[in-house]
């Protein structure tokens, strides 16, 4: 046994939380108490390297200084306002985020999943259209509109029926799309690189395409933004890479340094809103707001999409010939600037309990994917400890 696995933290957590859970989480047996950047901490004291990062909510590392401060300053000020008043600190947070997006407006929501629901239905208003287009292997998040589009049957059949009008196409590939967008079409969605499906970067002339036959044909083309953007992908935004306009861009996850928050950008093909269309009680709340503040404000000042195209290069050099190296365990690696995966020929759960024991946490992405989402504000160095567990792992016998 080695000493991570030795220091498996207090069962007692784990059983009281075993007790009283939904039981829809597989979980680790690992507590999790504390954070700092890249590092995580169980409640032995044993310090992992974090390369899950929230499921992608930890893109400024945990507890950066800067949130924390504008957290306490504004929970000592005001928690509550909802947007049937306006706020200095929404005020201040849509202007940052819309110029950000060079979009602009935007609907503020609690999470990945709300912020594509909102998509959807403001989709729906625009166009006076009900069709909604999305790719196969993409994932959207568990609310009812939101798993109609996402494709995983495993995720999607226990809840059928769905939302009417729904279909899926296969990803990155203009054929079908120019088959499937109708005149009844209200939009189509896609991810730059379907997270949850694999880690599967889309190409830059199929977005392009894809956008101007929305266009021509008068759909909406959201891209879903909520695990891509904010720096995950090398920029602020993944559909920047290609040149995009979005008509719809829902994000979550790092948007406020780790606090629940979402936001759905609205571009000009949208028009205008009418109120009671849509609306949320915790929306726009001043703490999320002054949070996402700070995080957007960490984002560009420490150049953290820069950043991340960096690490991302690093780590593809490092890692993107273990294929070769490891025929018969690896079959591909992919990912685009510090959302990295790594297809295995067998499955990824003995492989992310192998590297759990190595100190470093990892994410799966379906059965067979290792999934890399660490904080942008990873050191290089740390990144090579990642490089070589994984490295390690795969030498050893214990792998599928
Ligand atoms: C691309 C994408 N969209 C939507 C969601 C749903 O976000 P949430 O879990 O915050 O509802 C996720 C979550 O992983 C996601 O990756």
């Amino acid at each position: 046994m080695t000493e991570h696995s030795a220091r498996v933290s207090d069962v007692s957590f784990i059983d009281m939380e075993e007790s009283h859970t939904s039981g829809v989480y597989a979980k680790r047996q690992l507590t999790i108490v504390r954070g700092e950047g890249a590092y995580l901490y169980d409640e032995a004291g044993n310090r992992y390297i974090d390369c899950v990062g929230g499921q992608g909510a930890a893109n400024i590392g945990h507890a950066h200084p800067a949130v924390v401060a504008a957290i306490r300053d504004q929970a000592g000020t005001l928690l509550s306002c909802p947007e049937i008043f306006y706020n200095d600190k929404r005020a201040l947070l849509l202007e940052k985020l819309t110029q950000l997006a060079g979009m602009p407006r935007a609907f503020l929501s609690n999470s990945g999943a709300e912020s594509v629901e909102a998509a959807l239905k403001f989709a729906k208003l625009a166009t006076g259209r009900k069709g909604i287009i999305a790719a196969m292997r993409g994932f959207h998040g568990r609310t009812m509109g939101a798993l109609s589009a996402t494709w995983e049957p495993k995720y999607r059949e226990p809840f059928e029926p769905g939302v009417p009008g729904y279909s899926h196409i296969p990803y990155n590939d203009l054929t079908a799309a120019e088959a499937a967008i109708t005149d009844q079409t209200a939009a189509v969605m896609v991810e730059i690189v379907q997270g949850e499906g694999g880690v599967r970067p889309g190409d830059g002339d199929y977005f392009r395409a894809l956008q101007a036959l929305c266009h021509q044909r008068g759909a909406m083309f959201i891209v879903d933004e909520v695990q891509t953007g904010f720096g995950r992908t090398g920029k602020m935004f993944a559909h920047q890479h290609y040149g995009l306009q979005p008509d719809l861009m829902p994000t979550a996850k790092s948007i406020a340094g780790g606090l629940p928050f979402g936001a759905c950008l609205i571009g000009e093909r949208v028009g205008k809103l009418q109120p009671a269309m849509h609306g949320t009680t915790f929306g726009g709340n001043p703490l999320a707001c002054a949070a996402a503040i700070a995080t957007l404000d960490v984002l560009v000042n420490e150049d953290l999409p820069g950043r991340a195209a960096a690490l991302g290069g690093f780590l593809m050099e490092r890692l993107g010939d273990l294929p070769t190296r490891f025929r018969e365990k690896v079959r591909e690696v992919r990912g685009l600037g510090l959302l990295f995966g790594i297809e295995l020929r067998g499955k990824v759960a003995p492989v992310l309990k192998a590297l759990q024991e190595r100190g470093v946490l990892a994410l799966p992405a379906g059965l067979n994917v290792l999934r890399l989402l660490p904080p942008l504000v990873i050191s290089k160095d740390d990144l090579e400890i990642v490089a070589q567990a994984i490295e390690s792992v795969l030498a050893a016998d214990t792998t599928a």
